[in-house]
């Protein structure tokens, strides 16, 4: 049987999907086996900084009786020595039996599964992917309301930002539509708009959310991802252009939900954490049961 990587969220068809969900909500509710990966080992190799990902793609494996290895931070592994990426995949292979990487480049995670012997999960290649985050992402949205035609609104850097890309081609699995506001030059990559338009999604641009506030269902926020940007100066420039606020809230659907991938910087308000709509807390913790879900697929 051949390996069972998860590299791109589109590795997935949309019954792959709802199975995954449907795994994730039983873990969820305590159906699961806490032994059910003991004495296998996941490889935890981050080259990028993490908080989630990392720490729950662990706790994940400990609660299913699994165990984590790392080599703590890259300047203290032989990559730091010159080592190739493939070399280290190859090695590192040997010493467990799933890996999962986060790396700069795109593309990263996708070479690693060639040379590797054992899954490979992507947990974050450069502007590339992030399918796990859009796993918990749709989880998150499902504990709301069904995901099938529903509004979404994308803000922030959406060039750059994969936890968007992963999402809007997730979406487009659901029928759902997609609004796009970004700071200027910061617009979801044409290519992928063009993907996504070519399968039949509905991509609306907008210049200002207060556009469209009162009639989207999902309000995904994200950061400008400051460290893919060329210089600090055209960084500065778009810094503070968008913040959601209660004021702004006001205007929102009853049921709308807030979701941001996290960490934030300035983009939500502090105090629309206290508001009804807010679930990017809750979004955060869901990815202990869903990446449960996803090491069960690649492990059993
Ligand atoms: C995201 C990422 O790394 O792409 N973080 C995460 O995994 N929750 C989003 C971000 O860093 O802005």
């Amino acid at each position: 049987m051949a390996t069972r990587h998860i590299i791109s969220i589109g590795d997935f068809d949309r019954d792959g999907i709802d199975q995954l969900l449907d795994h994730a909500e039983q873990i969820d509710n305590r159906k699961y086996d806490a032994g059910a990966l003991g004495g296998r080992i996941l490889a935890v190799l981050f080259f990028e900084p993490s908080t989630r990902t990392r720490m729950s793609f662990e706790s994940a494996m400990a609660r299913l009786g699994g165990t984590s290895l790392s080599v703590g931070s890259v300047d203290a592994c032989s990559m730091a020595k010159g080592e190739t990426l493939a070399d280290t995949i190859r090695v590192v292979s040997g010493y467990a039996d799933a890996i999962v990487i986060r790396h700069p480049k795109e593309g990263a995670a996708r070479l690693a599964a060639e040379f590797s012997t054992v899954p490979v999960i992507n947990a974050g290649d450069g502007a590339g992917q992030h399918p796990s985050q859009t796993l918990l992402d749709l989880y998150t949205i499902r504990q709301s309301m069904p995901i099938d035609g529903i509004d979404v609104a994308l803000i922030g850097d959406l060039r750059y930002g994969r936890t968007a890309h992963s999402l809007a081609s997730a979406l487009s699995l659901y029928n759902a539509r997609l609004h796009t506001i970004s700071p200027k030059g910061l617009e979801l990559p044409s290519n992928l708009v063009m993907d996504l338009r070519e399968k039949g999604m509905e991509i609306t641009e907008h210049d200002d959310i207060r556009e469209i506030i009162g009639l989207v269902d999902v309000l995904y926020v994200t950061r400008i991802q400051r460290e893919r940007f060329p210089d600090s100066a055209s960084y500065f420039n778009v810094a503070t252009s968008y913040r959601i606020t209660p004021e702004l809230l006001a205007d929102a659907k009853k049921h709308l939900i807030v979701l941001h991938p996290l960490p934030r910087v300035d983009e939500i308000d502090p105090r629309v954490d206290d508001s009804p709509h807010a679930r990017y807390f809750e979004q955060s913790k869901n990815g202990v049961p869903v990446r449960m879900a996803m090491l069960m697929r690649v492990l059993q």
